[in-house]
This record gives structure tokens, C-alpha cells and sequence, in this order.
């Protein structure tokens, strides 16, 4: 009894703490590709303001090319940096068209390193210096990361960074088979498609994923979503970058199969909001060439006056096909400014060859600040690959699209933009200068701002203290802290 009552007070906190579960430590493995680690980071971010320990698990590759995330991210004490292998060459260009050697890599040399780490973080004593991690996010896509949560006991967030209405495609496969409308092998792209509940009446062949033109079920793109069918739906949540205003039916017809859905997009928006209203600083751009000197650049450019044209971050070009969009855009007459990235070209390449755009009316550069770029009031439009990062950037600053899907979800979220939420334009198939040109001209006309004002305005409400993004936010930090208690 005398000796409690004579316990100091350092004793009795370390005793507390004994006692006391440890913190919420979330793992977050993104696909190892630009824009998903991107648009995770801003998900690291705002648990981070959260509240929660998070870490975040890089390849030595996206490591490699993004070396700001350390310093960005030193404020935030409970963050920490790890990095994996994806057990490729380092030489080797890991852009769209190797996209099937990343994920077999993934699975064959990351996955069991993975779970040893995993097993290691997840252990009491872990490192003895950061609490265990007792939650993890990973990519649905990699399904892997849900079968080793699933088999260490612990609680599995899954999140997909690509746009919510492939992925209810993508969960609809299997009846596009049931009804006959899958596989095709006919030339004919603009048959309807009909079994895909929320989409009748829009859909066709030409807007489902390149891999469904296939014709072949043994195609290994096609077998990997198939996968993802069974996975998702088995973890314990969905995080979605999206809003509820935009994409509210299909939204619905995702809960039938993952009834814990959390939509908390635009995610990079939503970082901006909170930073704003608490530390008055911005969410920051990672990757390491990016330059600058096109926001100067913009600064003299009338307001509207330029075309935003970027492909994102792995999509490969052929010659021919940038020189139809060159001579489009020049033959526009408008301003444009343009991202050709130093392995934008099939084969590698990039834009030297264009590089004395600088002079005239167009500014070309290797990597762009995009969300200021899009933000500008110099630019008036974008022409996109319609990946879902910049679809979701561009809905937000009100900007119209034109747009030129390549492959995954951007045949479907060019659909979207164009026939269902009348953003802008949607011009995939087509690729010479004459339509590039007319469409260009078009964009940049005052035709789309109506709705593109409107829905940008949705998608800021929907971040704000009560949106339906941040009600979101605030029950997936509330949920993960209940997890980890459990957990422990
Ligand atoms: C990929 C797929 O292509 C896409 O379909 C899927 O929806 C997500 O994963 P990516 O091709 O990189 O992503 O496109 P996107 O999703 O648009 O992401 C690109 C990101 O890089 C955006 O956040 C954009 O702001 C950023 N970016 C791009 C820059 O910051 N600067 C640039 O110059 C180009």
C-alpha cells in the first residue's frame, strides 16, 4: 500500500502507457504507379491531421523518384516512410504498355516480402520505436494486400484510386458474360451495352476498358479485375475518391456488394480544405522534375486563353500520334500548355524534338505543377487521358474537358465526362489533327462552363465542415481508431 501511494507521477504514466493500448498505426500500400501514390499520399495526409500514426509504403522506385515526401512530410511525427521492391530492373520504364510485367512482378517478388513485413510491423515489440501497425489500407488491385491482412488478423481498409463507376464495371463483368454482350468480336464498337445496371442507355463497347475489346477471356488484364470481384467486397471497408454529388446511383449499386463505403474526394481538394483551416499551407506535388517555370508562363497569358494538355504519368505516345495532336493544337490557334514527359514516347522519348514550342504559342515541359496549373485562370480547358486524378482535379477547378482515354478506367470516365455529366468532350478513337483541332476550338468556346461551374461547386460543398465527403473523413478516422482497439 506505501509503496502505490509513493509511486512518482513518470511512474505511474509509464505504467498508464503499459496499459493503455497503442495508437492507431495504419500501414497504406498505393499501386505503385504516379497517380495513385499521389492521390494516397493526400489520404496519409489528412489521417495524419487525423490523428493517427500512418505508414506509408513506397516501391524503391516511386521512392527514387519522389524525394520531397520526407521533407513534406516531417511535420507530421507519426509519419513514416518505408519502401518495398517491386522487383523489377531499375531500367526498366514501368510505364501503361509494361503494365501486366509490374502486377506479375508484384505478385511473385513483393508479395512475400510484404508479409514478412507485415508480420514484423504488426508485432508489439516492432522496431521498439514506432507503435504496431494495427490497420492496413491497400490498393483493391492488389489483392495480395487483403489476403496477408486477412491471414495476420488484421483489420484490411481497401481503397481504389480509380473512379467509382469502373469499378462497379468492373463488378459487372461477370453478367456482361451471363448476357452474351462479352466477349465481341466483331468491329462494331457502338452496339449498347445493356447489363450494367445505372448505365443503360449510354454504355457501349466502345466505352468499356480496352482489355474487354480483347475478345479473349484468357486475357491476364481481364483476369486480374476478375479477381478483384471476389477480394474487395471481403475487407472490412472501401475508401472511394469520389463525391457524392457526382456519382451518387452508382455509388448505391457499389454499397449492394461493400454495404461500408467511405467517399472522401476529391482527396486532393479535400487536403487543401483542411490545410487551409489549419495550418493555412497547401498539399504538395512529390515527384522530383517538376518545372516551374510554366506558371510564369501562364501569369502572361490571357484569362481562358490556354489548353491544359497532359497524359498523365505512365501513358506512351507514338510519333505519329503526338504530331497529329501538335499539329491539332497549332492548327486551333489557341495557347496551349503541354506535358511531354521524358518517356512519353513509345520506345522511350520525350519532347525534345517539340521543344521550340517555347517560343510560339505553346509551353511545353517535362512535369507539371498540375493542381496549380489546372487552378490557373489563364487556362480555359484540358486536354486529358482522363485518368481519374486528373478527371477529379479538373471537375473541381471548373475546367472542361477533352478528352483521349488510353486504357483501365479512362474509356469509361471520358464517357462520363462527356455524355453524362456534359463536362466536355469525349474523342477517343479518334486521333487525327483535323478532329483535334475542331474539338480544341470547341473546348475552349464558353459551351461547357455552365456545368462545369455547377459541379465544381458540388465538389467544393462536399468537402467542407459537413459535406458529404468530410462526414465521410471524420467516420473512416473514427472507425480505424475503433478497429485498432478491437484489434488490440
Ligand atoms: C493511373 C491511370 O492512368 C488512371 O486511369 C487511373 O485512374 C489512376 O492511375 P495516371 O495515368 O497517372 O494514373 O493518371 P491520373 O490518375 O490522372 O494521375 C496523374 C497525377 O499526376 C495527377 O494527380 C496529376 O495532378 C499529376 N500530374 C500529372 C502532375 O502533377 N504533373 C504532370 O505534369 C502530370
Amino acid at each position: 500500500m506505501k509503496a502505490i501511494e509513493e509511486e512518482t507521477d513518470t511512474e505511474m504514466e509509464q505504467k498508464e502507457s503499459r496499459l493503455s493500448p497503442p495508437p492507431p498505426h495504419v500501414l497504406i500500400f498505393p499501386l505503385p504507379l504516379q497517380g495513385p501514390v499521389n492521390s494516397l499520399l493526400k489520404l496519409a495526409e489528412l489521417l495524419c491531421i487525423g490523428g493517427l500514426h500512418v505508414t506509408f509504403l513506397v516501391t524503391d522506385h516511386i521512392n527514387r523518384r519522389n524525394s520531397k515526401i520526407h521533407s513534406h512530410f516531417s511535420r507530421y511525427p507519426g509519419f513514416y516512410l518505408d519502401t518495398i521492391s517491386d522487383g523489377l530492373p531499375e531500367d526498366h520504364p514501368r510505364t501503361a504498355d509494361t503494365f501486366m510485367e509490374i502486377f506479375d512482378s508484384l505478385e511473385n517478388t513483393t508479395k512475400p516480402l510484404f508479409k514478412e513485413m507485415l508480420r514484423r510491423k504488426s508485432t508489439d515489440d516492432y522496431e521498439h520505436v514506432r507503435p504496431p501497425v494495427n490497420c492496413v489500407i491497400g490498393d483493391g488491385i492488389l489483392g495480395f494486400t487483403i489476403e496477408v491482412a486477412r491471414e495476420l488478423g488484421i483489420p484490411i481498409i481497401c481503397t481504389r484510386t480509380i473512379s467509382p463507376c469502373f469499378l462497379w464495371l468492373v463488378f459487372c463483368l461477370p453478367k456482361l458474360f451471363e448476357a452474351g454482350e462479352l466477349p465481341f468480336d466483331d468491329d462494331d464498337l457502338d452496339v449498347p451495352i445493356k447489363s450494367v445496371p445505372g448505365m443503360e442507355g449510354f454504355l457501349r463497347r466502345r466505352d468499356l476498358p480496352s482489355f474487354c475489346r480483347a475478345g479473349d477471356l484468357t486475357d491476364p488484364n481481364l483476369r486480374l479485375y476478375l479477381s478483384e470481384i471476389n477480394l474487395s467486397p471481403r475487407a472490412d471497408g472501401l475508401i472511394l475518391n469520389s463525391f457524392e454529388e457526382l456519382e451518387g446511383p452508382l455509388l448505391s449499386h457499389i454499397r449492394t456488394l461493400c454495404p461500408n463505403l467511405y467517399t472522401i474526394g476529391p482527396l486532393h481538394a479535400h487536403l487543401n480544405y483542411k490545410l487551409s483551416t489549419e495550418t493555412s499551407s497547401r498539399s504538395s506535388n512529390f515527384r522530383d522534375e517538376e518545372d516551374r517555370s510554366c506558371l510564369s508562363w501562364l501569369n502572361a497569358q490571357p484569362e481562358k486563353s490556354v489548353i491544359y494538355v497532359s497524359f498523365g504519368s505512365i501513358v506512351v505516345l507514338t510519333i505519329e500520334q503526338m504530331t497529329e495532336f501538335r499539329q491539332g493544337l497549332v492548327n486551333s490557334g489557341h495557347r496551349f500548355l503541354w506535358v511531354i514527359r521524358d518517356d512519353a514516347i513509345t520506345g522511350g522519348g520525350g519532347g525534345g524534338w517539340l521543344r521550340e514550342e517555347k517560343s510560339s504559342r505553346g509551353y511545353i515541359v517535362g512535369w507539371a505543377p498540375q493542381e496549380e496549373v489546372l487552378s490557373h485562370p489563364s487556362v480555359g480547358g484540358f486536354l486529358t487521358h482522363s485518368g481519374w486524378n486528373s478527371t477529379l482535379e479538373s471537375i473541381y477547378e471548373g475546367k472542361p474537358m477533352l478528352c483521349w482515354p488510353y486504357f483501365v478506367d479512362q474509356q469509361l470516365n471520358s464517357r462520363f465526362v462527356g455524355e453524362v455529366w456534359k463536362l466536355g468532350l469525349d474523342m477517343k478513337d479518334t486521333r487525327d489533327r483535323f478532329q483535334v483541332e475542331k474539338m480544341v476550338r470547341e473546348i475552349m468556346s464558353d459551351k461547357f462552363n455552365r456545368c462545369s461551374d455547377q459541379m465544381a461547386r458540388l465538389a467544393r460543398q462536399s468537402i467542407e465542415e459537413d459535406g458529404s465527403s468530410s462526414r465521410d473523413l471524420n467516420r473512416l478516422i473514427q472507425d480505424i481508431k475503433a478497429m485498432t482497439i478491437n484489434h488490440n
